[in-house]
């Protein structure tokens, strides 16, 4: 499926059979626009990549930024996530609610490094919105969901909005009427002491003070950067990457596209094509595992053939010329959990 491609949107109303129904969808491997006390999400099942990579090809996001995992309750996100004790306080205290914590990622983490933008964290939510509440319940897994607006676009308060931005982009909006509070949630980046702010929102500030009877440390008072694109801990293979490349050398793996073959490719001591078809966003679904199927070939480096830029190929040529780039000192583990 092309992340172009234009489907039929269906919008219903909040009841239980269209709530019953969204369920099934996103455990289809759908999209599915729902209301949470904070604003809009766009909802995929955030364990299968190839639903996640439909999600930021509808998003339009030049960026594969990390998700928001959401989860029915505090005992469903501590199966993703290892918890602090900051962590528990926070959760006990505001979930559900306004409030995404950014926590390690368990080694047997079920959410796709897709989702994850290939970090060693995850940012874990409990939404309270009743349709939110129902829905992950119905559907059993964690749903990946960013505010469900196209890139750069605001996020949306209404069904309306969705449909003004995703429409023919998405399989189905639960209209449950405006959201309640309209600002995102506050995310607290619970992985160091103190936990940092890292985005203000619908839960104020003093209020996760005073639960954890402490100040806040700044995102920006921290020497590692906010933005979550240049985190050090982002998924970066051990084995050298050379982009573009035109011809494979020596002892070179190969990742290509669309069944491309540079010159020399039957040198290359293993080959994987992202999308033999030439689909970017089945592309980008396959990202990660090739990446790390190719590191653990031996290679001297990984050749990769050019991938166009259109559509997800921004995002995908984003995440690649990142973990190209030299590494002056972390090496992130092989294996990116932990
Ligand atoms: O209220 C909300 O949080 C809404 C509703 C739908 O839940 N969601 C939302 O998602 O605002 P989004 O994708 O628009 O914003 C999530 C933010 C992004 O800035 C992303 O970079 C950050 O969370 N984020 C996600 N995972 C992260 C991580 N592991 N570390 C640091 N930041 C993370
Ligand atoms: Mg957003």
């Amino acid at each position: 499926m092309s992340g172009t491609t234009r489907i039929a949107t269906q919008r219903l109303a909040a009841d239980a059979a269209a709530i019953a129904k969204a369920a099934r969808v996103l455990g289809a491997g759908g999209l599915v626009a729902f209301p949470t006390e904070t604003v809009y999400g766009l909802g995929a099942d955030a364990t299968d990549p190839a639903a996640v990579a439909r999600l930021f090809a509808a998003k339009a996001r030049p960026k594969f930024n990390p998700l928001i995992a959401h989860v029915v309750d505090a005992a469903a996100a501590k199966r993703l996530g290892t918890f602090s004790t900051a962590a528990e306080r926070l959760a006990a205290k505001f979930w559900p609610g306004a409030l995404t914590l950014v926590v390690p990622a368990r080694g047997d983490c079920a959410v796709c490094e897709l989702a994850r933008a290939g970090l060693a964290t995850i940012a874990l939510r409990v939404p309270a919105h009743a349709v939110a509440q129902e829905l992950l319940a119905a559907v059993g897994k964690p749903v990946a969901a960013p505010s469900a607006n196209r890139s750069g676009h605001v996020s949306p308060t209404t069904a309306e909005h969705v449909l003004a931005d995703l429409s023919g982009a998405i399989d189905l909006v639960l209209d449950g009427g405006p959201t309640p509070l309209g600002l995102e949630s506050t995310i607290v980046d619970c992985t160091g002491e103190p936990p940092r702010l890292l985005r203000l929102g619908g839960i104020a500030r003093a209020e996760i003070e005073r639960a954890l009877g402490g100040p806040l440390a700044d995102a920006s008072s921290s020497a590692t950067p906010a933005a979550p694109g240049m985190l050090a801990s982002h998924y970066a293979p051990r084995t050298r990457l050379r982009l573009d490349v035109a011809e494979v050398r020596p002892g070179e793996a190969l990742l290509t596209f669309g069944g491309a073959r540079p010159k020399s490719a039957e040198r290359a001591v293993r080959v994987l094509d992202l999308s033999a078809k030439g689909d970017l966003v089945q592309a980008a679904a396959n990202l990660y595992a090739h990446l790390r199927a190719l590191d653990a070939a031996g290679a001297e480096a990984i050749a990769i053939a050019p991938i166009p830029h259109e559509g997800l190929g921004e995002a995908i040529n984003d995440r690649l010329k990142r973990a190209a780039a030299p590494r002056s000192r972390e090496i992130p583990p092989p294996l990116g959990g932990g």
